[in-house]
C-alpha cells in the first residue's frame, strides 16, 4: 500500500505573520488527525521557509519550496538555489508548475535541469505536469503529458527518479473551481504510472505517488483519493485555510 502526499502551495499569498499563523494552525490541526498512513507537506514563498521550517519542526509536517534555480550558485541575482532551499530546512521542492511553464516560460528542458539540481542537493522533487483546455479539448492531453514527462523527468537514473513524486495537475483545473472528474484523474493518472512503468519497471512503478491537483478542497478530495492511482493532491487555494486543508488530510486518510 503506497503513502498518500497531502502538499499545500501556497503560491505568491501571505505576509511572513499569516504564514507563519496559518503554519502553527495546520500543525494543530495535524496533531489532531495524526495521520497514519499521510505525509504533509507545506511548500511556502521563499522568505517564509525558514520560519515555518522551524515551527513544524519534530510535528511530522515537511517543508518544501515552490521553484529553485537550475544552477548551483554565482551570479544569478534573484535566484534561490536548491542547496540554499535544503539549508533552510525543506525537503521538497515543486518542479515545472503550470505557471512556472506558461507564465515565466520554463521549458521541458530547464525543468529537467532545475529537477536534476533539485535532487542532487538533497531535495525531493513534486513534479508538475498537466494539458491546458485546448489540448484537452482536442484530445491531445495524453500526448503533452507524455511529452512532459519524456522530457523532463523520465530520462533520470532510477535512483534519481526515485526522489521524486508527480503531480497531474489539468491546468483548466486550476484554481477554476473546475476539477477533473474521478474518473478523468484516474485516466491519467493510470497512463502515467505505464509510462513510469515503461521507463522503469513493475516495481519502481506501483511504488511511484502520482498526486492530483485542481481545484482540490475537503469536499471532493475524498472521491478524487479514492481512486486507485491517485496518491493524494497538491493543493492551491484551499491550503491557505487550515480547516479547509484539514479536511483534505482526513479525506486522504479514509
Ligand atoms: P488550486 O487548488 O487553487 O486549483 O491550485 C492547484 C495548484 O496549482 C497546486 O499547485
Amino acid at each position: 500500500m503506497r503513502r498518500k502526499i497531502v502538499a499545500g502551495n501556497w503560491k505568491m499569498n501571505l505576509s511572513l505573520a499569516e504564514g507563519y499563523q496559518l503554519a502553527e494552525s495546520v500543525k494543530s490541526e495535524t496533531k489532531v488527525i495524526k495521520p497514519a498512513g499521510t505525509d504533509i507537506v507545506l511548500c511556502t514563498p521563499f522568505i517564509h521557509l525558514k520560519g515555518v521550517s522551524d515551527i513544524v519542526q519534530d510535528s511530522g509536517i515537511a517543508t518544501g519550496a515552490q521553484n529553485c534555480s537550475n544552477e548551483k550558485s554565482g551570479a544569478f541575482t534573484g535566484e534561490i538555489s536548491a542547496s540554499m532551499i535544503k539549508s533552510a530546512g525543506a525537503r521538497w521542492v515543486i518542479i515545472g508548475h503550470s505557471e512556472r511553464r506558461s507564465l515565466f516560460a520554463e521549458t521541458d528542458n530547464l525543468v529537467l535541469r532545475k529537477t536534476s539540481a533539485a535532487i542532487e542537493s538533497g531535495l525531493r522533487v513534486i513534479f508538475c505536469c498537466g494539458e491546458v483546455l485546448a489540448e484537452r479539448e482536442r484530445n491531445d492531453h495524453f500526448r503533452v503529458v507524455k511529452r512532459q514527462l519524456d522530457e523532463g523527468l523520465l530520462g533520470l537514473q532510477v535512483s534519481d527518479f526515485s526522489k521524486t513524486v508527480i503531480a497531474y495537475e489539468p491546468v483548466w483545473a486550476i484554481g477554476t473551481g473546475v476539477t477533473a472528474s474521478p474518473i478523468q484523474a484516474q485516466e491519467m493518472h493510470g497512463y502515467i504510472r505505464s509510462l513510469v512503468q515503461e521507463a522503469y519497471g513493475t516495481t519502481v512503478a506501483r511504488e511511484t505517488l502520482i498526486l492530483y491537483g485542481g481545484s482540490c478542497k475537503a469536499s471532493n478530495a475524498a472521491e478524487i483519493f479514492s481512486m486507485p492511482d491517485v496518491d493524494g493532491g497538491l493543493i492551491g487555494g484551499a491550503s491557505l485555510n487550515s480547516a479547509e486543508f484539514a479536511g483534505i488530510i482526513r479525506a486522504a486518510e479514509l
